[in-house]
């Protein structure tokens, strides 16, 4: 059976742009209640960490600064179905491929800078807010 929690974070470009509240109220509108949030700024060390999976990828040197530029916001987020029903809402990784309606159609300005994170399983998940949240930051 699919999870009730996903991870999601508010991308460094986003949050300087001052998208905040209405990407927030985008998750709210879909039917996903938030559980954990905070803002924070990740060191170059624990961006390199949260997105060590694409290590070998070309663009993970690029994708380390650009998480680590600025201030982001972490929630945890709950709804049935979570994990998939939050990727149709962020949309395709790349906003030119994203569909009408998702945050990254709305916010992305590229493929790189693109305003949101959301995990892509039910293990990762898990893994991503305890990253983040400790269990007396979850309500
Ligand atoms: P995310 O993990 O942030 O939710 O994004 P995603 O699943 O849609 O995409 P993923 O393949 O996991 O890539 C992670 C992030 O790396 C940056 N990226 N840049 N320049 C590029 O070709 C490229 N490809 C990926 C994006 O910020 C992407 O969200
Ligand atoms: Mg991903």
């Amino acid at each position: 059976m699919a999870g009730t929690l996903t991870f999601t974070m508010i991308k460094p470009e986003a949050v300087a742009a001052g998208n905040i509240g209405e990407i927030l109220a985008m998750m709210n509108q879909a039917g996903f209640r938030i559980v954990a949030l905070k803002k924070t700024q990740l060191t170059e060390e624990q961006a390199g960490e949260f997105y060590e999976v694409h290590k070998e990828r070309p663009f993970y040197g690029e994708l380390v600064s650009y998480m680590s530029q600025g201030p982001i916001v972490a929630a945890i987020l709950e709804k049935d179905n979570a994990v998939a029903d939050f990727r149709a809402l962020i949309g395709a990784t790349d906003p030119a491929e994203a569909e009408e309606g998702t945050i990254r159609k709305r916010f992305a300005k590229s493929k790189a800078e693109n305003a949101v994170h959301g995990s892509d399983s039910d293990e990762n998940a898990q893994i991503e807010a305890s990253f983040f949240f400790s269990r007396f930051e979850r309500f």
